[in-house]
């Protein structure tokens, strides 16, 4: 069995998306240990505790300084004894102490075709608002392991979206999650727990 913790801070309709591969079983052998939200008002604890899941909040302006929350962070992490942590739409940097302790064992999904339209302050919308800025006819999504970079670590799963003349930021966005986010997220899960995910340096290799 596949223990999960899942970080969240927004909507969790990633979040949402695993539930459902579970409930369904489309992936087998996975569950989902502990929730952590980075604030106290994000949708996605409410899917937590409908699904029955346990949820942490661990909130940055609830510590004093910068170590006692990635303390706590890693504590709530810990505590879960995870064998994945997937980032679910978790706007908060991941302490490099727990990047060091789960190498290889952090996957976060990003809304865009990595190496376009990532790193530092493109998340969210801006992601999709810099894409039809620059006129790309396709974009995408990918699931990516968590390196002490932002959005550098190899690249686990890819898939391409078609982008639409009329598309504006919100319509891309919609349909990058539907077509790909929700689809891509839940097929790595699978894979990881089924160990078919080897990471040769930069490259990761799918066992058939
Ligand atoms: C998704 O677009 C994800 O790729 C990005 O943040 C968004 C989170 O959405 N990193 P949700 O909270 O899963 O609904």
């Amino acid at each position: 069995m596949l223990r999960l913790a899942v970080c969240v801070s927004g909507g969790g309709t990633n979040l949402q998306a695993l539930i459902d591969a579970i409930e369904a079983g489309v992936i087998n052998n996975v569950r989902i240990v502990r929730v952590i939200s980075s604030r106290h008002d994000a949708a996605a604890l409410e899917r937590a505790a409908k699904a029955g899941i346990e949820t942490r909040v661990v909130f940055r302006g609830d510590y004093s300084g910068k170590d006692s929350f990635e303390e706590a962070l890693k504590e709530a992490l810990d505590e879960a004894e995870p064998d994945l942590i997937v980032l679910a739409g978790y706007l908060t940097v991941i302490p490099a102490s727990v990047v060091d302790a789960y190498r290889n064992r952090i996957i976060n999904i990003h809304p865009a075709l990595i190496p376009s339209f990532c790193g530092k302050g493109c998340y969210g919308l801006k992601v999709h608002e810099e894409a039809l800025k620059r006129g790309v006819k396709v974009t995408g999504a990918t699931v990516h392991f968590v390196d002490e970079g932002c959005d550098s670590g190899p690249i686990i799963m890819q898939k391409a979206v078609a982008v639409q003349d009329d598309d504006t930021p919100e319509t891309l966005q919609k349909r990058v999650m539907e077509e790909a986010e929700w689809v891509i997220l839940p097929k790595t899960v699978g894979l990881i727990a089924e160990n078919r995910v080897e990471v040769h340096g930069d490259r990761v290799r799918i066992l058939s």
